[in-house]
């Protein structure tokens, strides 16, 4: 069955529905990059989905861009991520994490280090980012990564993916979209490298493909994913030609053996796709370049994810928004419930409040 409350599996995993929640940053983790106990809560109420994909974190301090951002790379971090996957694992959902390398889009105030954002080649975003000290504040220009800075770089995400396998995930999804440091490797206007990591094509994609391929080495590829979001010009991401670019990423994936491909349609943040076509045409021509599952969130209604499983197009359905002020969405959209609007205000505040405290449906 294909219906998006019936179970599924995802490279063997077994999965309880079709539905997914996609990775929401929501900056409620101390200045440790410790998720707060409510973040357990936060989850678990949200464990009717047939898996849920954690909010971008980082591999290493360096890693971080944002305020109050959680991490998988200490021994605090990875404790209180244990009690998350339990939580929802006790709920029937599983759980991948969501690794975010921010590069350049990075603040020094937002950090516990003293090091400058780091990139793959040093050109500021345009553009301003939160700081709880100072609100609003220019991206820095970033330093560009040393070439043998590159390995360590790459240690990183492995290392985090071992610490995630340790804390109960049932995998990792690289984040290599919406303009973070991955997707910044990719595109043409940040990547400016030329040490065969960069300019040509091939080179441009090299690092990406290195990560996937060193994390699936370490935790096995169907416990792999990766998010793209070709065409979008969040943070500052103007790719010359972004669907040229995808589709010779994922021609060097071991797609066919990786837990599944993540891509972002058009959604509230990127209504327009540079030279990237139709939308819908787009999700199409990937399609014939991955071997293995392929889901997808942007607007998604139960209609149109209903309608994309049914075509085969997509395995799973992704609902982002949806899942803020709606705990129990699988529930809601079963039975054709309203489905509350989210307070847009509180998306990124550091408390309970418009985070863990929306209620279910009563009765
Ligand atoms: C508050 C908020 C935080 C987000 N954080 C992330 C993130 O950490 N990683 C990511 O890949 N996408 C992030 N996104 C994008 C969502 O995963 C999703 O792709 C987007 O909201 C479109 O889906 P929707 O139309 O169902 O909301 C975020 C979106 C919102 C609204």
């Amino acid at each position: 069955m294909n219906s998006l409350f019936e179970p599924t599996t995802l490279a063997g995993l077994p999965l309880q529905n079709h539905i997914v929640m996609a990775p929401l940053t929501r900056n409620r983790a101390d200045a440790m990059g410790v998720p707060k106990p409510f973040v357990r809560d936060y989850y678990a109420q949200r464990a009717s989905a047939g898996l849920i994909i954690s909010e971008g974190t980082q591999t290493s301090f360096a890693g971080q861009g944002y305020c109050r951002t959680p991490g998988m790379h200490t021994p605090e971090q990875i404790a209180a991520w244990k009690h998350v996957t339990d939580a929802v694992h006790a709920r029937g959902a599983k759980m991948f994490m969501q690794f975010m390398h921010c590069g350049r889009i990075a603040h020094p105030l937002n950090r516990q280090i003293a090091d400058a954002p780091v990139a793959p080649s040093a050109v500021k975003p345009a553009g301003q980012m939160w700081t709880d000290q100072q609100q609003l504040q220019d991206y820095p220009t970033p330093r560009a990564f040393e070439t043998a800075e590159l390995p360590a770089l790459i240690e990183e995400f492995v290392t985090a993916a071992r610490n995630a396998i340790a804390a109960g995930f049932d995998g990792v999804e690289l984040h290599s979209a919406n303009g973070y440091l991955l997707n910044q490797f990719l595109a043409s206007n940040t990547n400016l490298r030329t040490d065969g990591y960069g300019t040509s094509l091939q080179g441009r994609i090299r690092f990406v493909v290195e990560v996937v391929k060193a994390v699936a080495g370490a935790i096995g590829a169907a416990r792999t994913a990766i998010r793209v979001s070709p065409g979008h010009m969040f943070n500052d991401i103007v790719d010359a030609n972004p669907l040229e670019t995808h589709v010779a990423l994922l021609d060097a994936l071991p797609t066919a053996d990786m837990a599944y491909v993540h891509v972002m349609l058009a959604d509230a943040f990127s209504p327009q796709l540079n030279n990237a076509g139709d939308p819908q045409v787009l999700l199409r021509t990937l399609r014939a370049h991955i071997k293995g599952a392929l889901i997808a969130a942007g607007n998604l209604t139960a209609e149109s994810a209903q309608a994309h499983l049914d075509s085969g197009l997509l395995q799973l359905a992704v609902f982002g928004r949806p899942f803020i002020a709606n705990p129990d969405l699988v529930e809601r959209l079963k039975a054709g419930a309203p489905v509350a609007a989210p307070r847009a205000e509180l998306f990124y505040t550091a408390d309970a409040e418009g985070y863990s405290d929306y209620p279910a449906l009563a009765g």
